[in-house]
């Protein structure tokens, strides 16, 4: 039976759409009831519901998961996405963002951190993965890093199989998909490997999911590019995504929405850089900004703290990144002495630079004030837990395992130790090491409050650490067939 607005009870449908506007983020005035209705609709069979109705009984009164949350969005959420969509933004894009943004790094560090957020499935990460490709002729030198996230799964799943109909290519020049995909025998498109590995896909909800967050690699970001998707949240989720966005980019990093969503980005602390064809938003503006000569590097790229230099690209992948926020103190000892009240003061100011400078992949720097930290209290497992973070995100792995044995020895119960080792095992590829590590980390979540935030771990919950375990074990047996 096909449901109509007037029909259903209507106290279900605003505190519906209040639910979903806050889990999801997405907006839905009673102008939008009936498209609301048709998805719910379309959801509640999933959840094996035959009566809208009782389904949005169930939503409303039920603590929801991460599953439930992703079949309500698979039915919510609009997918539209073609290769290389909006030209004109792709061209200033490449001429006044990346070109620059390469010069510079050509001499300081070959790296770039990039995320495509709200992929739908796959055509905007593809085409950056392409445009890279394309512009940097040296790439198997660089490190480079193109996250791309969604929250519904179905588009997920497309994304990484990357298989295109014709339709994904309605405004391409015929160039790109010739150049950069192979025919498959049923007259479709597959993107080519070499292009394919160069995006890493992965589940992440905007409105819900913490970040910042090393755990989710969603730190130190040169750019974000989040197209046609805050055009659907309400104002005010629109309005904290980007101020997240702000804190995920580093210093002078670029922010690429589509013109619909410039007012959010305007009334936010981004600077609206105006070029010919496009509006970009940038974090902090360079003194001297140089984008009529694409071989200058700008100021504040050039005048940038060397240690970014010599960063390394993090081991591991995003889904398997350990977070730089270190869980648990040490809580068990005797109450301080004022001299050692004054010690631990410091020492705390020291260790929250250390992760300041961690957040922004400045590593040296990161490492040199944790080392202090430490050096004032070598039994904080939690300083300990940093310093592990910043060592694996320098690709020192050895030395990073022992600093986590070091914080387990402290504290057996810190899980993020556990789970970082566990991540550490299984880039190693020692699969029972690495699942050891995480049944371990489960069993601690598991006596915790689904709902506990893991202390100092910037907002990371205990069930939504568990629910990563699970889709990552969940993952690895699909991978293995
Ligand atoms: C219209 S598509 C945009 C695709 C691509 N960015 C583009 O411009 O071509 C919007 C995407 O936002 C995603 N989305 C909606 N709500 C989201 C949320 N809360 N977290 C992450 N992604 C979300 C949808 O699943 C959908 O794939």
């Amino acid at each position: 039976m096909i449901n109509t607005v007037e029909s259903l009870n209507n106290s279900y449908l605003p505190r519906l759409s209040e639910f979903i506007a806050k889990r999801i983020g997405l907006n839905f005035p009673e102008e939008r009831w009936r498209d609301l209705i048709r998805g719910v609709q379309a959801a509640s069979c999933e959840f094996g519901f035959p009566d809208v109705e009782k389904c949005m009984e169930w939503l409303l009164s039920a603590p929801l998961t991460k599953q439930m949350i992703e079949v309500l969005a698979s039915h919510l959420t609009v997918g539209e996405s073609y290769f290389f969509r909006d030209a004109k933004l792709f061209e200033a894009f490449e001429e006044h963002v990346l070109h620059p943004l390469i010069d510079a790094r050509q001499r300081r560090g070959r790296f770039l951190r990039i995320w495509s957020a709200g992929c739908a499935s796959g055509e905007e990460a593809y085409s950056i993965a392409i445009l890279l490709k394309k512009v940097i002729h040296d790439l198997q030198d660089w490190q480079s890093t193109i996250m791309a996230t969604d929250i519904n799964p179905h588009f997920l799943r497309k994304a990484r199989h990357g298989i295109y109909s014709e339709w994904s290519f309605r405004g391409t020049p015929v160039w790109i998909r010739e150049k950069y995909f192979t025919r498959t025998s049923n007259g479709r498109w597959e993107v080519l490997p070499d292009i394919k590995k160069m995006v890493d896909f992965a589940h992440h909800n905007l409105a819900e999911d913490p970040y910042p967050l090393p755990v989710n690699n969603s730190n130190a970001m040169d750019i974000i590019v989040c197209r046609n998707v805050l055009m659907y949240f309400t104002p005010e989720m629109a309005t904290s995504i980007v101020r997240n966005f702000y804190n995920c980019l580093d210093n002078d990093g670029w922010l690429i929405v589509s013109p619909y969503e410039a007012p959010v980005t305007l009334s936010s602390e981004f600077k609206a850089v105006r070029l010919p064809n496009a509006i970009l938003y940038r974090k902090g503006i360079p003194e001297v900004l140089q984008f009529e000569n694409r071989h200058g590097a700008n100021a504040r790229d050039t005048a940038k703290s060397p240690s970014r230099s010599k960063i390394e690209k993090p081991l591991y992948r995003h889904r398997k990144a350990a977070p730089v926020s270190p869980l648990t103190r040490k809580d068990n000892r005797e109450a301080p002495s004022p001299a050692e009240t004054a010690l631990k003061a410091d020492c705390a100011e020291i260790a929250d630079l250390a992760r300041h400078y961690a957040n922004m992949g400045m590593l040296p720097e990161a490492l040199e004030h944790c080392n202090r930290a430490i050096s004032q209290d070598k039994l904080d497992p939690s300083l300990h837990y940093l310093l592990a973070s910043i060592l694996q995100e320098q690709g020192k792995v050895e030395e990073a395992v022992k600093s986590l044995k070091r914080v387990l020895y402290l504290d057996h119960n810190f899980v993020l130790a556990h789970f970082s080792l566990g991540n550490l095992a299984d880039i190693q590829g020692r699969r029972k090491d690495a699942n050891k590590h995480f049944k371990n980390a489960s069993d601690i979540l598991n006596k915790a409050g689904k709902e506990t935030i893991l202390p100092g771990s910037g907002g990371l919950t205990a069930g939504r650490l568990a629910e990563i375990i699970a889709s990552m074990r969940e993952e690895e047996q699909h991978e293995q067939g």
